[in-house]
């Protein structure tokens, strides 16, 4: 470790994984739903665990979900003994702020990371603390749009095409200086991700490239597509 690394302070990240997961229809929430024998939540937990410099881990899980010795066989495997559990709240946002309370004051990056994302590589980690490192209020990883988008009105008219050289499909981690972070769910803002919620307070966010594993498990389409990356992940001679 360097000098400037002693003098930093840490890497707090906040693993929401407190949503329901409706759109799964399985009888758990989405994070506890088993993909290749282990439940989603392990999969972002060893991810996270695997990151360098992580000070602070706080796991959001849906409400009734806070003692880990209830949890699925595995779900916790690889949990830090530092981390702590908290309930979320009923929107996203109330999870990440219910979150962001609890990530230790000494930390200066946090990371939000959507456990349904738990297939994000860690080098997607690795970019996004780099560049809030370099002096970037926040970071998110983003891959290029493939379709053409096109905003409507309520009656489905066009009303625009934006081009799609300037579009960016965002993933998680994102990642924030952890004062601008805090200022910007102290400020009463509201918006659909924690970049927009940033933006909103004044701020530039940078967007790094994301990693198409990022996909966030939503639709049983997904459950699929995750258990057959965990099956040819097994498949795969180690390196
Ligand atoms: O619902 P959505 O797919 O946008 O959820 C993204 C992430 O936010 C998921 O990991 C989910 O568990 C989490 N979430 C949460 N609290 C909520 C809703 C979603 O922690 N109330």
């Amino acid at each position: 470790m360097t000098d400037a690394d002693a003098s930093r302070g840490g890497v707090g990240v906040v693993v929401v994984a407190a949503g329901s997961g409706s759109r799964l229809r399985a009888e758990v929430p989405k994070a506890f739903v088993p993909i290749g024998g282990r439940p989603l939540l392990a999969y972002a937990i060893s991810t996270v665990a695997a990151l360098e410099g992580v000070r602070s881990l706080v796991v959001v899980v849906p409400p009734g979900y806070d003692d880990t010795s209830a949890w699925p066989a595995g779900s916790g495997a690889a949990l830090p003994t530092f981390a702590v559990v908290v309930e979320g709240g009923a929107e996203r946002s109330d999870s990440v702020r219910a979150g962001l309370a609890r990530v230790d004051p000494s930390c200066d990056v946090v990371l939000v990371h959507d456990a349904a994302r738990a297939f994000t590589p860690v080098s997607v980690f690795e970019r996004v603390v780099d560049a809030v490192r370099r002096g970037a209020a926040g970071a998110v990883p983003g891959l290029p749009v493939i379709d053409t988008i096109k905003s409507v009105d309520a009656d489905g008219v066009i009303t625009g095409t934006p081009e799609r050289d300037s579009l960016r499909a965002v993933q998680t981690p994102q990642g924030f200086d952890a004062a601008v972070l805090r200022a910007a769910y102290d400020s009463g803002a509201t918006a659909t991700d924690d970049a927009a919620l940033v933006e909103a307070t004044g701020h530039h966010v940078i967007v790094v490239p994301g990693d198409a594993s990022a996909f966030k498990v939503t639709t049983p389409e997904e459950l699929r597509r995750a258990e057959r990356l965990v099956a040819d992940l097994e498949r795969a001679p180690a390196s």
